[in-house]
């Protein structure tokens, strides 16, 4: 039996995990955060209102489950104890059912101003950031120097790594940035303060999924973002700073083999939020068409989602270094009524396909399309696999050849009811 299901976007994220994830919980004990952090934002549609979880696991809206922030996740109090005020209001305490790491690293004030102040200079490369400081925290997490939430709770300790942080970062934002400094002092207040909020959910997450482990619970591993977006094999340097692929072991603290299947999330096509490469983005009257059927605006920040056809060269690859078991393709409803789509199959570029995956440097890479004819008969709302047209059957299996592995859920809608599942695991 499947008992710890790791899920991930294979896209550069908003590949609708939030929708999948709470589909999923139905038959799940336990959903644990392992990376990223308030950049995410994951929509939820229950019995018709609209929830956007970015910090808290999106398996949190069933009241049966137990739900973790591993230590690989940066966690920003502030947007923490607005989610979870949020969250009480709609689900009722949750209190006893969130755990979180006393490893996690904290997203510190200093953190959010590096980051913005980095993505507003005209002298260094845009990344196009959320501007919630998690590049910044994780530097300071692999730099060995970062305020972990234990820290919270020793007094000396905290002053001490506070201390030399605003050492180095108020001369930055002084020198480098002709800006103003953070106060030491306000900064340890606000610390000692939200310690003291944050003590009824701070636990032994390692312990507690050991626990969950023995007694054969079902737990599912919830990536945040996409795999071309993993700092280590997406497109470097326009990623986020978490590694999403192979991230769960370390980020939460189980062994790789415990991990008994991979869900790899795909789009029916593909969008991108921020700067960096995108072969297959549409700049045309299509782009246009998906961007405002798929209501394609960034969950997080509000900006508007670059869009393209799928790309399958991608899809293929990405499935290959995640170890994805089964695909689940969602917003296939989006395609509805088009006459043709397109699907691209390779790159025609001066590099071999291996050369670009070793790099991914996508700028020169040009997108080569096999066409499909469309579907007229809708396969929005639809929740049986037979009932759908010929036409986007053949879709769905044309994906699946691409990619190499089944697509065994398809989702038909931003509703937990539009979907429909080809293979239960
Ligand atoms: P996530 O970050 O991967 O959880 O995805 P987002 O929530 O950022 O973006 C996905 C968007 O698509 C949300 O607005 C969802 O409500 C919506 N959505 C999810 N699945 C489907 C689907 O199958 N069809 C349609 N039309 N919308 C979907
Ligand atoms: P979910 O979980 C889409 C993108 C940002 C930017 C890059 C780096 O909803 O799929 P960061 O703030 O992480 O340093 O920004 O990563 N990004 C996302 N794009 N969905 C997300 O999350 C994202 N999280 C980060 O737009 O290009
Ligand atoms: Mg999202």
């Amino acid at each position: 039996m499947n008992l710890n299901i790791s899920l991930l976007g294979l896209q550069w994220g908003d590949e609708g995990k939030g929708k999948v994830v709470d589909y999923l919980a139905n038959d799940l004990d336990a959903a644990v955060r392992y990376q990223g952090g308030h950049n995410a934002g994951h929509t939820l549609i229950v019995n018709g209102k609209k929830i956007v979880f970015h910090l808290l696991p999106s398996a949190i809206c069933h009241k049966n489950i137990k739900c973790f922030i591993a230590r690989g996740v940066v966690v920003s109090l502030d947007a923490l104890f607005s989610e979870l005020a949020e969250a009480n209001e709609v689900l009722g305490d949750i209190e006893d059912r969130l755990i979180i790491s006393s490893a996690c690293s904290l997203i510190q004030p200093y953190h959010i101003k590096l980051d913005q102040l980095r993505e507003q200079s005209a002298n260094l490369t845009k990344i196009g950031t959320t501007g919630r400081g998690i590049g910044t925290t994780y530097e300071d997490k692999v730099g060995r120097r970062s305020v972990r939430i234990s820290d919270l709770y020793d007094e000396s300790k905290l002053n001490d790594k506070l201390t030399q942080a605003l050492d180095f970062y108020n001369s930055i934002f002084e020198h480098s940035f002709g800006t103003s400094k953070i106060d030491l002092n306000e900064l340890i207040d606000l610390n000692l303060k939200q310690a003291e909020q944050l003590k009824p959910y701070v636990g032994n997450v390692i312990e507690e999924i050991r626990e969950l482990q023995k007694s054969k619970k079902k737990i599912l591993y919830e990536g945040a973002q996409g795999a071309l977006l993993d700092v280590s094999l997406g497109t470097y340097p326009f990623v986020t700073s978490s590694n999403l692929i192979g991230g769960v072991p370390a980020g939460v603290g189980i062994s790789p083999s415990d991990i008994d299947y991979t869900i790899g999330i795909t789009k029916a096509y593909t969008t991108r939020v921020g700067e960096g490469p995108f072969p297959t983005e549409l700049f045309d009257d299509m782009g246009t068409y998906l961007a405002e059927t798929g209501g394609e605006v960034g969950a997080t920040t509000g900006r508007p989602r670059r869009c393209g056809w799928l790309d399958g060269f991608l899809l293929k690859n990405m499935v290959k270094v995640s170890g994805v078991d089964g695909l689940c393709l969602t917003k296939i409803d989006v395609l509805d009524g088009l006459e043709k789509i397109k699907i691209c199959n390779a790159y025609s570029s001066d590099l071999t396909e291996a050369e670009m995956i070793e790099t991914m440097d996508l700028e020169l890479a040009q997108p080569e399309y096999l066409e499909m004819p469309g579907w007229s008969k809708l396969t929005a709302g639809q929740t049986s696999y037979e009932e759908l047209d010929d036409n986007a059957k053949s879709f769905v299996e044309k994906i699946e050849e691409i990619s190499g592995v089944p697509v065994i859920m398809i989702s038909t809608g931003p509703k937990r009811e539009d979907t429909i599942i080809r293979k239960d695991i």
